[in-house]
């Protein structure tokens, strides 16, 4: 599938069931790990979709700036963010192309993407002390079809060895059959 094919697809789904994605609650890991994030500051919702997971952290007090390559589910997202008065800015954006400032965010959701290059980015991205939220699908060679989108077991924790790992756990993810990985780590503060 092209990169365009992609976009259209995504596209098409929020215009579809943009109603479905809107309804979603915020994801459980986010929610279960909320009360140790920080509360004031600066996050990042990459890969956003509607931006459930970003608008719960705004409502917790963080600004929050969301970046998915769908404009369709950037408005549902920041309509929901204006008529609730939250802190949440979008932007359209490839995040195959990833470039962000160095120690710039308290905190970094990533759920249900891949793109491993921005793997580094985040790293670098977050603040001393900063934490990284990560919940992404692990490949399963019965279901999987594109396996480059799929994380290999054990794959995310060695690229955050040297982060305080609050949690490591492979979770069931959206779906049956389908396993996740799960990280939450602290970027070290010297
Ligand atoms: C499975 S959804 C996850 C959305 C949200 N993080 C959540 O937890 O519900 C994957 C999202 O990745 C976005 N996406 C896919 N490829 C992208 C790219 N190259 N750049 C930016 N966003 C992309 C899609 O538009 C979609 O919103």
């Amino acid at each position: 599938m092209t990169w365009e094919a992609g976009l259209r697809g995504w596209n098409a789904r929020y215009a579809k069931e943009g109603e479905f994605w809107l309804g979603k609650p915020p994801r459980k890991l986010l929610r279960d790990w909320a009360r140790l994030l920080p509360e004031r500051g600066l996050a990042l919702d990459a890969a956003s979709g509607v931006g459930a997971n970003g608008l719960f952290l705004a409502k917790r007090g963080l600004s929050v700036i969301a970046l998915d390559f769908s404009e369709v589910a950037l408005r549902l997202a920041v309509e929901r963010a204006r008529r609730k008065s939250l802190p949440f800015q979008a932007a359209v954006y490839d995040m195959a192309l990833l470039q962000l400032p160095a120690h710039t965010f308290d905190v970094i959701i990533n759920f249900f993407f891949l793109e491993r290059p921005a793997l580094a980015v985040y790293r670098r991205a977050l603040k001393p002390g900063g934490v990284l939220v990560f919940e992404t699908l692990l490949k399963n060679d019965a279901v999987t079809v594109r396996p480059e989108h799929y994380l290999e077991l054990g794959e995310l924790l060695p690229h955050f060895a040297d982060f305080d790992i609050m949690h490591s756990a492979e979770a069931v993810g959206c779906g049956e059959n389908r396993l996740s990985e799960q990280l939450i780590a602290r970027k070290p503060l010297g």
